[in-house]
């Protein structure tokens, strides 16, 4: 079986605190893995860690078969990358920005692509804004363009939905859903445990940066459970 994330007694340490405790775990190529835990469990670090934004106190992570220490470039080149709250730079407008990104990760027939992106996402309309004149949503909208462009094996975004409205946050979803059945992987944090039921097909649970569960959905569904329940006796334990 093929593992797109592979990592091992991954740590984080900040001074005295350990944001992410020891973290071993796989990910499968064509799941759409979901990282849940409380706030302050480490899923941010632990995306930070993987898309080579930070290194690790100790332990080891593969992205896409490249470790991530000792070559955080060539991941970053390969996945697509949703950070938490990022925006996209206030003063260039959404086209340009969509330039800027598709100059970098040489992307060919880019008027093509975007224009598919701004009809999918329903913002075409905005297309020659400055990006500090946008809305949150269509910051995200623009945001989740550039993660996808280039059509990435795996792309790793922190809290995908929580800005969008509910039709977009289920456009948004049966995207996902269908990128990973193209065996493209996803890996997304999320506070929406019954979104992450829905769509995900794994989840891990972190709690004060310990691993609690990994697990197919399936599983927690066999044992007859709720995400969410799952989640709470875990956490509030
Ligand atoms: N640069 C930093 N310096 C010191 N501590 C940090 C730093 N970044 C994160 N932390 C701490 O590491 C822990 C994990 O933070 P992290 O942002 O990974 O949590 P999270 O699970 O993403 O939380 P949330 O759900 O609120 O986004 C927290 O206690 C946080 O305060
Ligand atoms: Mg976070």
């Amino acid at each position: 079986m093929e593992h797109i994330i592979e990592t091992e007694y991954l740590t984080k340490k900040y001074a005295e605190l350990t944001a992410v405790n020891s973290v071993t775990l796989n990910v499968r190529k064509g799941s759409l893995f979901g990282l849940l835990g409380p706030n302050g469990s480490g899923k941010t670090t632990m995306i930070k860690m993987l898309t080579g934004q930070i290194k690790p106190t100790s332990g080891n992570a593969r992205v896409l078969g490249l470790d991530i220490e000792s070559d955080p470039v060539g991941v970053r080149k390969l996945v697509g990358i949703i950070p938490e709250q990022e925006s996209p730079p206030s003063f260039l407008t959404a086209m340009e920005y969509l330039e800027f990104i598709a100059d970098i990760r040489k992307i060919p027939d880019l008027e093509n692509k975007a224009d598919w992106w701004f009809d999918f996402l329903e913002y075409g309309d905005k297309k020659n804004v400055l990006c500090k004149d946008l809305s949150r949503g269509t910051r995200q909208k623009l945001m989740l363009t550039q993660a996808f462009i280039h059509e990435p094996e795996l792309a790793l975004i922190d809290e995908p939905l929580i800005n969008f409205d509910p039709i977009m946050q289920d456009k948004v979803k049966s995207f996902f859903v269908s990128y990973t059945k193209k065996e493209k992987t996803l890996f997304i944090s999320t506070h929406l445990l019954d979104t992450a039921e829905e769509i995900c097909t794994e989840v891990a649970i972190l709690h004060l940066g310990d691993l609690l569960y990994t697990g197919t959905i399936d599983s927690v569904r066999q044992e007859g459970r709720h995400l969410s329940d799952l989640f709470l006796s875990l956490v509030r334990k």
